[in-house]
């Protein structure tokens, strides 16, 4: 298949274009769009054949429910049996908006769509190239991010490109995405409610409508083992082996360098991952004792905006991975509001390998 790609205005997007990629959707095709988190690879969410295209695109495995993409709130009713309180207060709150809310699911959403599970996981984004897509479309568009299975989320369309060219009918580019982490998942189908995965809306916002929610991510951190298909940890993953330190900065950024100065010298070419701030704290420490060209540096963001640093976050991995270093290491931002849903990221990109450094 040859994959055509169409640049649309982020503000006001061609509406030619638009009906093109609706009429797509409409034939059972796949259409990779933005949204103001990640692109998603969007197809017909109530034709089972559209769907299953996607798993195909993808290589995702079955047991990995979809997010299901509406125009507006009083689409709701075409794919969920209900929408509790708690529900409806978030919707009304941060609807159009990164969140993503599991309600009990209708007969008509295919089961393909949930992996089978009982609950349907549904969204409306704000992007306004995503917005007018779903209006004109006017039936709910499933849609995962729009990389191939365990790679980082595309946040431009030159990643989607690198992930899954000639696998979907077309790509809708509108620039780099807003938010650039996945949206924040709260399940409303257990009591109390439970947030699965945090992303652009906080805990912290959650929790203001929503006072007895808790978190359950499926990994690690002292919360509670995996309570839904798709939290597996080997999500996000680089090519080369990361590893996140956390801890007091100084701490963490002496740890960093001497583990940088033992990789060097032991022949390996090491990547960095760390804010603008800690990169450069980090300079003089490196400087002058690891022969050059065995390191690599990309900064995400700064600890001062971390909106910018969630946004920079999956192009940096993608950027440093494509440097061929065998090793990267990761320095972390806490774990508070928005940092959350960084750190959630950088674990599982680490799968595991979480160095957290105590002060000396
Ligand atoms: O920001 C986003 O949410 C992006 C954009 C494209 O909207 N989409 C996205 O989709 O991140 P994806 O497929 O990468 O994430 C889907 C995840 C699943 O892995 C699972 O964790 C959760 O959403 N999920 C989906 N349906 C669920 C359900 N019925 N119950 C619990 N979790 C569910
Ligand atoms: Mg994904």
């Amino acid at each position: 298949m040859k994959t055509r790609v169409i640049q649309v205005d982020r503000e006001r997007p061609d509406p030619a274009a638009i009906e093109e990629a609706a009429d797509l959707l409409r034939a059972g095709k796949l259409v990779v769009f933005p949204t103001e988190t990640v692109y998603g690879l969007g197809a017909h969410a109530l034709d089972q054949a559209a769907v299953q295209k996607i798993f195909d695109a993808k290589e995702r495995p079955a047991n990995d429910p979809l997010i299901v993409h509406i125009a507006h709130i009083g689409q709701v009713n075409q794919c969920a049996a209900g929408m509790p309180a708690g529900a409806r207060k978030l919707a009304l709150s941060f609807w159009a908006g990164p969140l993503t809310l599991v309600l009990q699911k209708k007969p008509e959403v295919p089961d393909l769509v949930t992996a089978g599970l009982p609950s349907v996981a549904l969204r409306v984004p704000s992007h306004r190239v995503a917005r007018a897509l779903m209006e004109m479309a006017g039936f709910p568009i499933a849609a995962p991010s729009a990389n191939r299975f365990s790679r980082p989320s595309p946040t431009t369309a030159a990643h989607v490109i690198e992930d899954l060219d000639g696998r979907v009918d077309l790509i809708l580019d509108a620039g780099p995405t807003d938010i650039g982490l996945e949206s924040t998942i709260v399940d409303f189908t257990v009591d109390p409610p439970v947030l699965r995965r945090p992303g652009g809306i906080t805990f912290e916002q959650v929790q203001s409508l929503v006072p007895d929610v808790i978190v359950q991510t499926g990994q690690g951190g002292g919360e509670e083992p995996q309570a839904a298909p798709g939290q597996m940890t080997r999500h996000y993953a680089p090519r080369a082996e990361l590893t996140l330190y956390e801890g007091p900065r100084d701490a963490v950024v002496r740890r960093v360098a001497a583990d940088v100065r033992t990789a060097t010298a032991s022949g390996d070419r090491v990547g960095i991952l760390a804010t603008e701030d800690d990169l450069a704290a980090l300079a003089p420490e490196i400087a002058g004792r690891a022969s050059a060209g065995r390191i690599e540096s990309v900064p995400y963001g700064s600890r001062g905006d971390l909106e910018r640093s969630g946004r920079e976050l999956y192009a940096s991995i993608r950027a440093l991975d494509a440097t061929g270093v065998s090793k990267i290491l990761a320095v972390g931002v806490g774990a508070d509001g928005l940092a959350r849903a960084i750190h959630d990221r950088l674990k599982r990109a680490a799968d595991g390998r979480v160095r957290t450094i105590v002060q000396d």
